[in-house]
Parts: structure tokens; sequence; C-alpha cells
């Protein structure tokens, strides 16, 4: 099977270089600008086309990977030429494959395969995405080709549904870009506690890192500690009295998150007056 990719920039440059490294099926890259599918195609030691009906004709399998705004597009353009058996991916994260519109009239198939993990690098990022586990979406009948050029790869996988994309992707959101957001509150109040850039990094560090672990290792519920596990009125009542503005916000909405775990870790401790305090945004 012959992958080739419409859109030569990180993702397509990344996973046609692990294509081509461990499976040798690697056709070749199209792209908007000429000379960026020529860096590609030099770098991964495989053809640029001039042209998308060229890529079409030399590949089973087409990755479109421009960015999520251009994917109807390019689409609109593939849909006409002949591509009856072939299978159509695109990777983003929050689109499903019925952005392939009237792709059944084609006999084509349609696809969404998104790497969970941040590719910010055209050269370098390709190393990290056996790390990362892809989800698949899209033509139950021709998934299996699917999972089998994933898996050539050394790609873990899994299969989710169209009707969940973006539920998913919003999941990724909150574990990826909205830490970093709760990190920058953490900083800003340490800041005001006239901590240094140098120190700011010696208190986050082993908080961050030994909290991630236990995470990863032990699962949520196990690896909470803190005041709102302990059922700590007094220092809740405390903090909400402090903070202000935005990071006042973070730290209530995520203690009602918190309350959740605490509860269903011990279910027979009374966190109703906890509740109350995290509820009342009046007196605060
Ligand atoms: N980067 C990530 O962390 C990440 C992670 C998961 C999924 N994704 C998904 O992967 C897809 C690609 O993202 P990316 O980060 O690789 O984007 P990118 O680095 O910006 O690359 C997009 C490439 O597509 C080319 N392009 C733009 N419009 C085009 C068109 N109409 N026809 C042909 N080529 C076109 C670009 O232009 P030139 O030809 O001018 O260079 C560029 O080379 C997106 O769907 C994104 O959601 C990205």
């Amino acid at each position: 099977m012959k992958v080739g990719f419409a859109g030569a920039g990180k993702v397509g440059c990344s996973l046609g270089m692990l294509f081509s490294e461990t499976q040798h099926n690697l056709s070749g890259f199209y792209s908007r600008t000429s000379a960026s599918a020529e860096d590609a195609a030099v770098f991964t030691k495989s053809k640029h086309f001039q042209n998308l009906e060229t890529l079409i004709e030399e590949s089973d399998t087409v990755f479109i990977t421009v960015p999520d705004d251009a994917i109807s597009e390019v689409w609109d353009s593939i849909k006409c030429m002949h591509i009856a058996g072939k299978l159509i991916c695109h990777c983003s994260g929050s689109l499903s494959s019925k952005i392939f519109k009237d792709i059944e009239k084609t006999g084509a198939y349609g696809f969404s395969i998104h790497p969970l993990l941040a590719v910010s690098d055209r050269y370098r990022s390709y190393q990290e995405l056996p790390k990362a586990l892809f989800t698949i979406e899209g033509d139950a009948d021709r998934i299996s080709a699917i999972e089998t050029l994933l898996e050539g790869s050394g790609i873990k996988h899994a299969v989710i549904s169209a009707d969940v994309k973006t539920r998913y992707h919003g999941a990724a959101v909150m574990c990826s870009n909205l830490v970093i957001a709760l990190i920058r509150a953490a900083e800003d109040e340490l800041r005001l506690c006239g901590f240094s850039e140098e120190q700011l990094r010696e208190a986050i560090t082993p908080l961050l890192l030994g909290n991630v672990n236990k995470v990863l290792n032990v699962g949520t519920g196990a690896a909470l500690t803190g005041p709102i596990e302990r059922n700590d009125f007094g220092t809740v009542e405390k903090h909400l009295k402090t903070f202000q503005g935005i990071d006042k916000e973070v730290y209530r909405v995520l203690s009602k998150k918190t309350l959740d775990v605490a509860r269903q870790k011990h279910p027979n401790m009374d966190y109703g007056k906890l509740e109350l305090l995290l509820n009342n945004q009046e007196d605060q």
C-alpha cells in the first residue's frame, strides 16, 4: 500500500518519515508551496508532486495534512478525481471523517486519524510518534486496513465513533493545554508571594512531576491529597478569600471537581458544608 501526503507541514513530514523508515511505503508529498513538498521529499527520500492528481494516482492511501480550515477545500478538489477504492484520511482532532462530504459516491473510504501528541517539529517529531496513542474514526468496512498501516509502524491506536469526536478532542485539550493554564495560575499567585523565576521552577517542579507520576501510577482517586480530601473547611475558605479574579474561579471550579473525586474515595465522609462553601459565590 503506497501512502501519500497532501500538506507537507509538521504532521505530514513526521508521519511520512515514520512510514518511510518503518514500512518503505511512502509515495511522497504535494503541498501548497512546491518548496515545502520538495523539502519533505528530500527528508523522507520520497517524491514531490507538482499537483494533487499525480499524488492521488501514485497513492492508495492519501493523508490530507493541511490546517483544519483547508481540509474541505482540498477534499473538494480530490473528490472529482478517480479515487475509487482509495483510503482518504485527515489528522484533525476536532473534525470527523464526515468532513469528506459525499465520499460514498466516489467509492473511496474516509477516516480521521489523530495522534494524541503535540507535533512541533517537521524533522524531529517523527521519533516521538510511536509513543503517542492515535485515534481512528471512519468507514467500518476498511478500518482494519488503517489499523494494519498504523501497526506496521508500531503505532498504538483506539477506534472511536464520529459522534464523540468533539468530546474526545475537548478532553485532550483538558489534559494538555488547560494544564498549562492551571500551572500559569499557580505561577501568578507564587509571583504575588515574591517568588523569583528560579524559585518558581524549584517550587513547581517536584510538586508537578510527583503528582503526574502518582496519578499515572495509581489513578486520580488514590493520588489525591490536600485540603479538599481532608474536608479542611477553614483552609479552603481562606484560599477563596485570598484569591481574586480568574484564579479564584479556577480554584473554585477545580475544587468542585476535586470534591467529586474525594467523595468517591471516602463515601462515608460528610462533605456537605464544603460543598456549600464552594457553591456560594456571594460572600467570598
Ligand atoms: N501539530 C500538531 O501538534 C498536531 C497534532 C495533531 C493533529 N494535528 C492536525 O494535523 C493537521 C496538520 O497540522 P500541522 O500542524 O502539520 O500544520 P502545519 O505544520 O501548518 O502544516 C500544514 C501544511 O499544509 C500546507 N497547506 C496549507 N493549505 C494547503 C492547501 N490548500 N493545499 C495543500 N497544502 C496546504 C501548508 O503550506 P505550505 O505548502 O505553504 O508549507 C503546510 O505545509 C491538522 O489537521 C491538525 O489539526 C496537528
